[in-house]
């Protein structure tokens, strides 16, 4: 399919999503229920693999009688714009970054905090604990039901010009973060200029100087090419911002209680494979990137670390996330 840039066009394409949908799902002669999976990575990425577990689970377990189309790549919109198609009720389900997700379910802005999660094991143990179950379920009552996170790995800067070694290297920066208020807050308390825009707009606007960098893991900065226009990554590993599977209410409410589970279980059994697919991923990827003349930096954290603070500080004068955020450092 077309990549739509333009939104009177997706518009068009959702609306007919929508009818196609109700004649596969609903009108009962089909053979089965087909639920609409939109988001916007590549198929080259791991994150689309765990996807396509996922797909293959269900309709083992389902025997056929629930099953997923997966549309990559934003063919259906941004991670924003499908949030919305969610919430009316055209797309069933997506795959979001928790940064997205944190505009419409205000709990997940405590995973785009910078330097909160200590290392891999500290964020599993929360996002598969008390605290996972927390976030998944607070999306509801915007209706945007979450149904298991994915990894992706920890975020760090990368640039066009100079490699940065210190935060006072980013100072002036003009840097693509994310459309959240954390990632915008992030950017500009480490001394940079935050431009946040969508995912798909970066290529350009880094090729056309519009920023001078971004920050990304390492499978989205391969898959999105941006390696061919930057050339230094550097690991100051400021944020491990997981990705979200969503269902959107409107659609898990007429799921039996059958259908329900059969979901529930597919996408938590996918993240196991979803895992290894991350890290099989960036061995090569990692590999790949130095025989392309990519420099990476490996610079201290600390100051990085000290300087991001207030972002931390000023999310915890909210009680609720105050709450939640010593629950993970506790954890
Ligand atoms: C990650 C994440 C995506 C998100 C992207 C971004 O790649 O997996 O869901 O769109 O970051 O920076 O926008």
């Amino acid at each position: 399919m077309i990549l739509l840039k333009n939104s009177k066009k997706r518009i068009a394409v959702c609306t007919l999503v929508f009818l196609c949908l109700l004649l596969t799902s609903c009108s009962g002669v089909s053979d089965g229920k087909v639920l609409y999976f939109a988001h916007s990575l590549p198929t080259s990425h791991p994150v689309h693999k765990g996807i396509l577990e996922m797909q293959k689970i269900l309709n083992e377990k389902s025997d056929g009688k629930l099953r997923i189309k997966v549309f990559p790549d934003g063919q259906l919109g941004s991670e924003r714009e499908v949030l919305e198609l969610l919430q009316i009720g055209s797309i069933a389900i997506t795959k979001v970054s928790a940064s997205a997700l944190s505009n419409f379910a205000p709990e997940y802005q405590v995973t785009v905090v910078p330097y909160l999660f200590r290392d891999d094991a500290h964020l599993w143990r929360n996002l598969e604990g008390e605290v996972g179950e927390q976030l998944l379920a607070s999306g509801s009552e915007y209706l945007l039901r979450g149904l298991c996170f994915y990894d992706a790995g920890a975020r760090s800067f990368y640039t066009k010009e100079k490699p940065i070694n210190s935060p006072e290297d980013l100072t002036g920066l003009k840097l693509r973060v994310q459309n959240d208020k954390m990632s915008v807050a992030m950017a500009n308390t480490l001394g940079a200029a935050a431009t946040p825009m969508a995912f798909s707009e970066l290529y350009t606007a880094l090729q056309q100087n519009v920023v001078d960098g971004a920050e990304n893991n390492i499978p989205s900065f391969v898959t999105s090419n941006h390696f061919e226009v930057c050339k230094y990554y550097t690991f100051d590993e400021h944020t491990m911002i997981p990705d979200v599977v969503i269902i959107g209410t409107k659609f898990w409410d007429k799921l039996s209680d059958q259908e329900k589970e059969w979901l529930r279980a597919s996408a938590k059994e996918s993240v196991v494979k979803q895992k290894q697919f991350w890290k099989e991923t960036i061995v090569e990827q990692m590999k790949m990137l130095k025989e392309n003349g990519v420099q990476f930096t490996y610079p201290d954290k600390a100051p990085f670390q000290e300087k991001s603070l207030p972002v931390m500080e000023n999310l915890m004068k909210d009680p609720k996330m105050k709450t939640i955020i010593d629950k993970i450092n506790s954890n």
